[in-house]
């Protein structure tokens, strides 16, 4: 019994038998085939069935598997065989179960259930196809062999059956499906469309069926020869001659059809036995009555037989592809019933890549799994990152897809799956070793042939059909090969990747190599060095590069394969911490910090661990600037030591700190010429990349500084040239951003939004949250300039939300005020207030600036509330500490706004005094518009009836 199922069966002492399914090969329906064995023991046998892992060496089968199932087999009552959890969930809905007791099977269960869970989505275009095909065999009366060929799961069968179920009446049906063994291998499936074309019930047993094929045959001229042959189909008989099976298939389809259309399913094809295609092609080439065969079959069947229906004039194929992306996000909507987050729709589609089983398993599986949650009416992934793996029905008919290939496409495919997703022919060369002239590509040929791999943007390039066949392949390849393969691809690249990819590639390769020997419990620590070397000079360049989303992901990649206490760690480390700060992950960068402080503590390197420190006061200055120590002294004190070290890299770190401590103090000037040492410092260490991003910094000290507007428009331009040569999307944006402060101060606010607006863009694009704050600031000004208050407070409250999100509060605290400065202006005090309270409360003692705005701001909430007295205190105050700075735009706006507290509590000299003087710092900023305003307030002062102040 259990042989005839498939199993490899071993005999134990004392009466045990091991069956073991899917060795040597795979099947996708091992589970199956066990549970049916299981049911035809003989009676009074315990048995257990588990899933899992085997490992095979001399015949002796081994692995928890077979542990598993014994242990069942021990507890098992007699005939009642026990099932596994896995085992269960295979079978789904296919078996009947008593708790774990396996009591019966659904006779007709496909190897993984098919859910049907959804309506039919898409394939108009192949519907008509199959309609036309049958409406032209009835209109003429003659036969046509139609052949859907594609892909396990992707909708054949559902094609067929919706296409019948919408059948004009009339037509009659005969269905047959062919299987991979047992009983419904051989003819039975042509048994089944004979039986049931002569309108036998399915399940009817072969002698019913036998009469009604009698009765159709009554009449006909050589009917019992027909009968006979019939007969020997339905097997009441020895069969026949092949040939003779087909004449007497194709009289009787014949003689139904001459009654009424006869559409013929044949599903499965790509199992069928050598007669039974012989068979249908006989049909297809003799019958002369309107009828149609619609074949089904997997690509695989023109491996078998490549020119199936070929020479026919009345036979022709249908290629069923992948839905295309939004059909196959349309169908997991529908399964869902609801709309997908766009991460769990992507990562679906990369893992199921539109084939509509794999949708529906691989949904089944997150739910089953309680992976899905909604969330404002969206289905979210709850958990991990982690991509998506095969459910276990969809990985054993994965596997057993890819164990049915020939040796050379498996060989192909499977070292295919070791560079990844996408693959060129140089590296499958590569991976492949020394193989004869041509092989990998006629491997190739066939692989997209049976619809697996197909071609790939790019030159010679090839993906997998979708990520699950990839993972299936990469599963197939013992751990030993995998890594010896991963290494070998490591080698190659190090020779042929092109330069700027290098380092990432052939890092993640060693550290893929690692992990498959560690796996086998090889000594991988040389190989696992190598490959964090590599990981972290790719995230240091793309650092350097400011791609700091993908410099985070290799720098964590780096470090999680360096040794606990590794020297090494600590700058991997500062590094990443630094990343993590630009990208905006507050819980990561937390974790990172206090990992950072334990390894600072226990280093002897002195520059190391000063650029540590230093790392380390930026992170605090904008994570918690109120509590930040003095930022101004630090930088003193690393330059004080890194200067005799000439450690010009920590030296430009250091000079980097105390420009962020002159910025806080509102001493642009001084600001400046900090950047510029750091510039300096970064060119001596070698570092081009990180000078470049500095000197591209400077830009912002200009833009708050003194720096005039027209000269801000100049250098931003010279900047751009410079940015789009270097083709640099953050150093373009902050070009433009310049060059947009510069001509809206100038009176071309429009203009100045515009190049904004294009600046954000790029920021967004390359994912620099934190950056999109502080440029969404700028634009505030220039929405400000423009009159535009409402597009202002909006600017405002997006970065409010970003900052507020990372938990940054260095900008924050001065982002909050600026919001309240036009909350006032909307006439909106009250909601004002709180702003000036976060930024009281939370700036560094060291941020004139942001004392400068909360009081000002605080001071026209005071003044519209009538309290005069505290208002003007207040804003003098603040236009005191201002007059410190060198910020004239924020000194010339905090006398605009002392203009009006002293207007309302009824001082119009003093007003009018200190809008003239405002009119004075925006003069010399070139800020034509607000220099506008402030004549205007200063006039209105002095002769109030001319209306109040606009701002
Ligand atoms: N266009 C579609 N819209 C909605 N659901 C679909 C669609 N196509 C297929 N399905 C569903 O996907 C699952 C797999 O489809 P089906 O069984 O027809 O695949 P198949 O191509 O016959 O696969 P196999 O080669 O394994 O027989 C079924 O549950 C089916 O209902
Ligand atoms: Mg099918």
């Amino acid at each position: 019994v259990l042989e005839r199922h498939g199993a490899s069966v071993r005999v134990l002492p004392a009466e045990r038998v091991v069956a073991v399914f899917g060795v040597p090969r795979v099947h996708e329906d091992d589970v199956l085939r066990a549970a049916r064995a299981a049911l035809e023991l003989p009676a009074g046998a315990r048995t257990g069935i588990a899933s899992g892992d085997v490992v095979v060496s001399d015949d002796d089968p081994r692995g928890p598997a077979l542990s598993a199932a014994a242990r069942l087999a021990a507890r098992a009552e007699p005939s009642r065989p026990l099932l596994d959890d896995l085992s269960q969930e295979v079978l789904g809905s296919a078996a009947r179960l008593d708790g774990a007791v396996l009591l019966g099977l659904d006779p007709g269960a496909e190897p993984v259930v098919r859910r049907h869970g959804a309506p039919l989505v898409g394939r108009s275009r192949e519907s008509a196809l199959v309609q036309h095909a049958l409406e032209r065999a009835a209109e003429e009366g003659r036969a046509h062999l139609l052949t859907v060929l594609g892909a396990p799961g992707v909708g054949k069968t559902r094609l067929a059956s919706e296409t019948i179920a919408g059948l004009p009446p009339g037509w009659r049906v005969a269905r047959g499906r062919c299987a991979a063994y047992g009983e419904a291998a051989g003819l039975r499936p042509l048994a089944d469309v004979a039986a049931e074309a002569a309108g036998a019930e399915r399940g009817d047993p072969p002698q019913t069926a036998f009469g009604r094929i009698e009765q159709a045959l009554s009449g006909e001229r050589r009917s019992e020869a027909l009968a006979a042959r019939l007969a020997g189909l339905l097997g009441l008989r020895e069969p026949g001659p092949p040939e003779e099976t087909g004449w007497a298939l194709r009289r009787l389809l014949e003689i139904t059809a001459a009654e009424a259309p006869l559409a013929v399913v044949l599903d499965d094809l790509h199992w069928a036995e050598p007669t039974v295609l012989d068979a249908v092609e006989h049909v297809a080439e003799h019958a002369t009555r309107p009828l149609v065969l619609l074949c089904l079959a997997r690509p695989e069947l023109l491996v078998e037989r490549p020119g199936f229906g070929g020479g026919l004039p009345n036979a022709s194929s249908v290629r069923l592809e992948a839905l295309p992306p939004p059909e196959a996000a349309r169908l997991a909507r529908s399964l869902l019933g609801g709309e997908l987050d766009e991460r769990v729709e992507a990562e679906l589609l990369r893992a199921a890549g539109g084939n509509p089983l794999f949708v529906e398993e691989l949904l089944a599986m997150l739910r089953d799994a309680g992976r899905l949650e909604q969330a404002d009416g969206r289905w979210m992934l709850a958990g991990s990152g982690q991509p998506l793996a095969a459910p276990p029905t969809i990985q054993a008919l994965l596997a057993a897809r890819v164990d049915a290939l020939g040796a050379e496409e498996r060989r192909v495919l499977q070292r295919a799956s070791v560079a990844g997703q996408t693959f060129t022919l140089d590296t499958l060369h590569a991976l492949n070793g020394e193989t004869p002239e041509g092989a990998a590509e006629r491997a190739l040929l066939q692989l997209r042939r049976l619809d697996i791999v197909r071609p790939a943007a790019g030159d010679e390039a090839f993906a997998f059909r979708h990520a699950l066949i990839r993972d299936a392949a990469y599963d197939g390849l013992p751990l030993e090969r995998r890594a010896a393969l991963h290494e070998r691809l490591a080698r190659w690249l190090d020779e042929n990747a092109a330069e700027a990819e290098r380092d990432a590639l052939v890092g993640h390769q060693l550290d893929r190599a690692a992990a498959a020997l560690a796996a086998i419990g090889g000594d991988a620590d040389a190989l696992r060095a190598e490959a964090s070397t590599r990981l972290a000079a790719a995230g240091r360049a793309r650092a350097a590069r400011d791609d700091l989303v993908v410099a985070e992901g290799l720098l964590a990649r780096a470090l999680a394969l360096v040794p606990a206490d590794a020297p090494e760690r600590l700058s991997l480390l500062v590094d990443l911490a630094e990343a993590q700060r630009e990208v905006g992950e507050p819980e990561a960068l937390a974790q990172t910090m206090s990992e950072l402080r334990l390894a600072l503590d226990r280093t002897p390197d002195v520059s190391t661990a000063v650029r540590a420190r230093l790392v380390e006061a930026v992170i605090e200055l904008h994570r918690d600037p109120a509590a930040s120590g003095d930022v101004r002294q630090i930088a003193a004190d690393a330059i004080a030591t890194l200067t005799p070290l000439e450690d010009h890299a920590g030296l430009a770190r250091a000079w980097m700190l105390a420009s962020m401590a002159e910025g806080l103090r509102g001493r642009l000037g001084a600001e400046r010429t900090a950047i510029e040492q750091a510039v300096e410092h970064a060119r001596l260490a070698g570092d081009a990349r990180r000078s470049w991003d500095y000197r591209v910094r400077i830009t912002t000290a200009h833009m708050w500084g003194s720096t005039p507007a027209s000269l801000l428009e100049q250098y931003g331009r010279e900047l751009l040239d410079e940015a789009r040569s270097l083709g640099e999307r953050t150093a373009e944006a902050a070009a433009e951003t310049c060059i947009g402060v510069g001509v809206a101060l100038q009176g071309r606010g429009d203009e100045g939004e515009q190049l904004v607006l294009r600046a954000l863009a790029g920021i967004r694009e390359v994912g620099l949250r934190m950056r999109a704050g502080a440029v969404l600031e700028l634009l505030s000004q220039v929405e400000l300039l423009r009159g535009d208050l409402a597009a202002a407070e909006r600017a405002l409250r997006e970065a409010y939300g970003i900052l507020e999100s990372t938990g940054e509060k260095g900008y924050l605290v001065g982002v909050a005020p600026a919001l309240g400065s036009v909350l006032c202006s909307l006439g909106r005090h009250e909601e004002a207030e709180p702003l000036t309270r976060l930024s009281e409360e939370h700036s560094s003692p060291d941020d004139i600036v942001a004392h400068v705005l909360w009081r000002t701001v605080r001071g026209r909430v005071l003044a519209h509330r009538g309290e005069h007295a505290a208002a003007v205190a207040l804003a003098r105050e603040a236009a005191e500490l201002a007059a410190r700075t060198d910020c004239l735009n924020v000194h010339g706006g905090v006398l605009l706004d002392l203009a009006e507290v002293l207007g309302l509590a009824g001082q119009p000299e003093e007003a009018a005094a200190a809008a003239d003087q405002a009119r004075a710092l925006f003069e010399r900023k070139g800020n034509q518009v607000d220099a506008a305003r402030a004549r205007l307030a200063a006039a209105q002062a002095r002769e109030p009836t001319r209306g109040a102040r606009t701002s």
